[in-house]
């Protein structure tokens, strides 16, 4: 499975969700997570412990590398543009839109009209 993590608004659990679901999918198969976000926080996650997934920055992988892989998961940053969007969600079967419970974060993290007032 190829799932990517993305949402317009910054701070909403993005990575802590690409995380945890690559985490989840150790379970179930090799596991690749792409810190696709230039602060490379997931990245900084995994050097601090021996984690159960690996670890690569975007700009690092290469597309031979993922048949290695059962399962993929990319984590993005805040504010992608429509291009990178696009490109992400052709290549992925699920895209997860993390945002906390309430009305503006939710509508926010969804609509690409709003990219610029979150
Ligand atoms: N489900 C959750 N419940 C409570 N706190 C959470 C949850 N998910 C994430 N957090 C907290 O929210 C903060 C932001 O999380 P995270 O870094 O994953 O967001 P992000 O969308 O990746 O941020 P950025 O846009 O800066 O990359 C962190 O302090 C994290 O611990
Ligand atoms: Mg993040």
């Amino acid at each position: 499975m190829r799932l990517c993590v993305f949402a317009f608004k910054g701070g909403v659990g993005k990575t802590t969700s690409a995380i945890h679901l690559a985490t989840f999918l150790s379970a179930r198969g090799r596991v690749l997570l792409i810190d696709g976000d230039p602060n490379h926080s997931a990245l900084s996650w995994a050097a601090e412990g021996t984690p159960p997934v690996t670890v690569e920055a975007l700009e690092r992988v290469s597309a031979g590398q993922l048949s290695n892989f059962d399962h993929i998961v990319i984590d993005t940053p805040a504010r992608p543009s429509e291009q990178e969007l696009s490109d992400l969600s052709r290549g992925c079967d699920l895209l997860v839109v993390p945002c906390p419970p309430t009305p503006s974060h939710c509508e926010r993290s969804s609509s690409p009209g709003r990219r610029s007032s979150g």
